[in-house]
């Protein structure tokens, strides 16, 4: 049940072998925590029609360097709704601590999106991968011993944080932000 006054968030995503949908879940779990009404859902569950969220945070995983395809896809589907509410889009993919250690720019399709949709900011998460991914390629990765759980779980949370205090500081108006 959505409580008067919280913001109504829809956290998308697209995900071949779950880490992402964990990631996007994790981001639910925050939001709610901080004070919004949010609804996750993989992409391509979800139709053009973002109309009755508030914000939105999209994210893919990253394959030989595109966006996952039902991320891509909803962002053409729901182009024009959700250029016109405040968005977020995270990308998860580094199978190293890199994206924990600095900021890894958006991939060239992703930073497209970013600017047609005018979104408020991205994040490179660390991903995974393990013997239960689906592909040769990938169980090649694993078998090299390249795989492993880059995701951090703080970075997730913080990044979350930050997007609820936004909402909610524009939800309250200047009155009810920190410092004033
Ligand atoms: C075939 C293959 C290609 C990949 N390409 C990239 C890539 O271009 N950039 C990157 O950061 N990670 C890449 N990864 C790592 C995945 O993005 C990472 O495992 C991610 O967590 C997978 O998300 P998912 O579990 O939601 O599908 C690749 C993994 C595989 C198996």
């Amino acid at each position: 049940m959505v409580k008067p006054g919280e913001p109504r968030v829809l956290v998308a995503y697209g995900s071949k072998n779950g880490s992402t949908a964990e990631i996007a879940e994790r981001i639910g779990e925050a939001l709610s925590k901080a004070g919004c009404a949010t609804s996750v859902y993989p992409a391509r569950e979800v139709s053009g029609d973002v109309a009755a969220y508030d914000a939105v945070v999209l994210g893919g995983a990253l394959y030989s360097g595109h966006w996952h395809r039902d991320a891509r896809r909803l962002a053409r589907r729901a182009g024009p709704q959700l250029g016109a509410r405040p968005l977020w889009l995270f990308s998860s993919g580094p199978l190293d601590a890199s994206a924990a250690e600095r900021d890894i720019p958006p991939v060239r399709g992703v930073r497209r999106v970013a600017e047609r949709l005018d979104a408020r900011g991205h994040i490179t998460f660390g991903g995974r991968l393990d013997e239960h991914a689906h592909g040769r390629t990938a169980r090649m990765i694993v078998r090299a011993g390249k795989g492993g759980d880059f995701r951090d779980l703080d970075q997730i949370t913080g990044w979350a944080e930050l997007i609820a205090r936004e909402l909610l500081a524009a939800r309250n108006g200047p009155g009810e932000t920190e410092g004033t």
